[in-house]
């Protein structure tokens, strides 16, 4: 089929084309495009006329087993009736533009805090497939960082801080942060998850920082000295040389791979227009560099302050 990569930022970020996935089924097509989400993270395809039912399928030929708890569960039944299909929407279940002091809005904002899907959840999020449907007229772009190149520019000092600490997620910790608060109850099914801070990924073999607004504390380490660490490190990982920005248009797929990427969301007139899209994101369900690992004494902190 001659896929081919044109490579959109000077770390990351493929531009794959021509091809329709709807389409792809062939084994050796299927291991190109992993082979290029190894290569560049994030690949865009353009012009991809997918059906859910399409898109759904097309996620699981490439990468298997779909995520159906994407957090969204605990406040508000999937329109769709299907929890592997994200609803990526400023819509509510009647199709109509939720309204400023809507709670479905409120917490749907939280994707505009850096963060990778799921890793809040065990398992947590491997490649996100997000389909564009409606796009407003301004605005709405996502941002990505490249993590493995966050990671590479370390110190040294900084890396051998780091490495073998682990991360506990909470999506009831970052939406806190923008004032969102869960109920007793959906707390209860949000417990959270803890995953090493730096990840190698299978296969490429590279290190990546694994952190996002969800990393709420750094396990054996004082809070606050853990979350100041957490924020220095998401500082330094969406620095403007690590971030790609990608504009949407109708019929873009984005796949990213939530191992080794941050994303969110940028700011548009949400109250005015209408913007729809569709995630489907597939299970990780690890390997090797994800089984706990209790830190050493000469890993423990120190002062962050001055290692970035
Ligand atoms: C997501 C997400 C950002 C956006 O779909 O996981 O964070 O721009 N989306 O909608
Ligand atoms: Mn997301």
């Amino acid at each position: 089929m001659g896929l081919m990569f044109k490579q959109l930022h000077s770390l990351f970020v493929g531009d794959a084309g021509p091809i329709e996935l709807r389409r792809v089924h062939d084994e050796d097509t299927l291991a190109a495009i992993r082979a290029g989400m190894d290569e560049y993270a994030v690949l865009v395809f353009h012009d991809q006329p997918f059906t859910d039912d399409e898109h759904l399928a097309f996620a699981q030929r490439l990468d298997g087993a779909l995520h159906t708890k994407l957090g969204s569960a605990a406040i508000q039944k999937n329109r769709f009736g299907n929890e592997a299909l994200g609803d990526i929407s400023n819509l509510g279940s009647d199709g109509e533009i939720l309204k400023s002091d809507d709670r479905r809005r409120a917490y749907t904002l939280g994707n505009r805090l850096w963060h990778t899907d799921a890793s809040f959840q065990d398992p947590p999020g491997r490649y996100s497939m997000l389909h564009a449907k409606v796009i407003p007229p301004v605005g709405a772009d996502t941002e990505y960082a490249d993590m493995r190149a966050a990671y590479d520019a370390l110190p040294a000092e900084t890396k051998a801080l780091i490495q073998g600490l682990r991360v506990h997620h909470s999506i009831a910790y970052s939406r806190q942060t923008l004032g969102f608060d869960f109920s007793k109850d959906e707390e209860e099914a949000l417990k959270g998850a803890v995953y090493p801070l730096v990840r190698t990924i299978p296969r490429s073999g590279r290190r990546a920082l694994y952190v996002a607004s969800h990393a709420s504390r750094i396990i054996d380490w004082p809070v606050p000295e853990g979350r100041l660490l957490l924020r220095d490190l998401i500082e330094h990982a969406t620095q403007r040389q690590f971030v790609y920005r990608h504009t949407w248009r109708v019929g873009d797929l984005v796949i990213w791979d939530n191992r080794c990427t941050m994303h969110r969301a940028t700011p548009f007139e949400d109250t005015k227009h209408p913007r729809e899209l569709r995630r489907v994101t597939t299970l990780d369900m690890g390997g090797p560099e994800m089984a706990p690992h209790t830190p050493q004494p000469s890993e423990r902190p120190g002062k962050a302050g001055s290692l970035l």
